[in-house]
């Protein structure tokens, strides 16, 4: 079964085929403009969606199928994300959908990060325990299988990609900040300065995040600008680990409830190498497989999004011409 898929939400023009679990084609543009102003401007990433997705579609579909009639179907991404940047993949995937007279299948965005993980591990099954980490979510997620899933914990306040993001603005790094604090943390002291843990009172699996991005702003404030230079790595490394261990914590113990076998890393803070790192030892310790997507997979891409379209193919679920764009949709418990 072939898919088209296409994942304009938030600053990357994405366009993939894939024939069920194999990708034939994963082409991602990232939008760069967006640097010199230190986050995502939505009225530029539309304009750019709409400049790029004609041509990439166009060169996915000649390195692969070349004749549209040979595609059985067309994912989209209908959010979470950026109105507009969502109106232009969805429209054009709605155009495509109609002038093929094939299904069009609507997808979200945060399930497609989750079955990601199929793509490159053909060995993994249901059940499965998720711990989600991007941009805007932070989630703990068993996966009983397609369709069916049970949200266990989540962030009460800033996600952890935004952790990342939030912190390398306030020491002046750029955008996006996952990877740059990342890269710079290799050189740096883990334990050059102890950033606070949170709690959440109620739910155990819950967190939060912005407790640590205020003590961290607190410090560049009282030390200032220059001992920040002289210490970024160390600061990274530091800060970097705090957002790891709390992450860790709070999975390992949801491991233990559930008592899943199986854990899975999906979403763009699931390419951060000290996460991978310390999740591969845990994991190790106590006997449970981990899975994560490689990087490709992780951050945003259409290769998911088609993959997931597929899965709903399967089930026969299609989706009806007039679904909206939906900038705040949520993934819930399904039971
Ligand atoms: O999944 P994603 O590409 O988009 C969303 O759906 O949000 O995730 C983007 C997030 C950003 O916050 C980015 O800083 C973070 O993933 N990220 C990382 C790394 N690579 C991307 N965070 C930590 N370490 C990384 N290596
Ligand atoms: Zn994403």
């Amino acid at each position: 079964m072939i898919i088209l898929g296409i994942e304009t939400s938030c600053d990357e023009t994405s366009i993939a085929i894939v024939d069920g679990r194999k990708v034939l084609a994963n082409v991602i543009a990232s939008q760069t403009l967006h640097q010199e102003y230190g986050g995502v401007v939505p009225e530029y990433a539309s304009r750019e969606h709409m400049r790029m997705i004609e041509p990439i579609s166009r060169r996915v579909i000649d390195s692969t199928i070349k004749d549209l009639s040979k595609i059985d179907g067309i994912a989209v991404t209908y959010g979470p994300g950026l109105m507009g940047a969502l109106l232009v993949g969805l429209s054009f995937g709605k155009g495509l959908a109609v002038a093929l007279g094939k299904p069009f299948l609507a997808v979200n965005h945060v399930e497609a990060h989750i079955m990601a993980n199929f793509i490159v591990h053909s060995d993994l099954d249901y059940p499965f325990l998720c711990l989600l980490v991007s941009g805007g979510h932070t989630m703990l997620v068993y996966v009983k299988s397609f369709g069916r899933y049970k949200i266990l914990g989540t962030s009460v306040d800033d996600a952890a990609g935004e952790a990342f993001d939030k912190a390398a603005r306030i020491l002046g790094l750029g955008y996006p900040g996952g990877p740059i604090v990342d890269r710079l943390a290799k050189s740096g002291r883990k334990d050059f300065h102890v950033f606070p843990r949170a709690r959440v009172k109620g739910n155990e699996l819950n967190f939060s995040f912005s407790g640590l991005k205020t003590s961290l702003l607190y410090l560049v404030k009282r030390k200032g600008e220059s001992w920040v230079q002289e210490n970024l790595a160390d600061l990274c490394a530091s800060y970097q680990e705090a957002v790891v261990d709390m992450l860790l914590r709070n999975t390992f113990r949801a491991v233990e409830m559930v008592e899943c076998d199986k854990l899975v890393l999906a979403g763009g803070v699931a390419a951060n190498s000290r996460l991978r790192e310390v999740f591969r030892r845990n994991a190790e310790d106590i006997g449970v497989k981990l899975y994560f997507p490689v990087l490709e997979y992780c951050t945003d891409n259409a290769a998911m999004v088609a993959f997931t379209g597929y899965e709903m193919l399967r089930k026969g679920i299609t989706s009806p011409l007039d679904i909206p764009a939906v900038p705040a949709l949520k993934f819930d418990s399904t039971e």
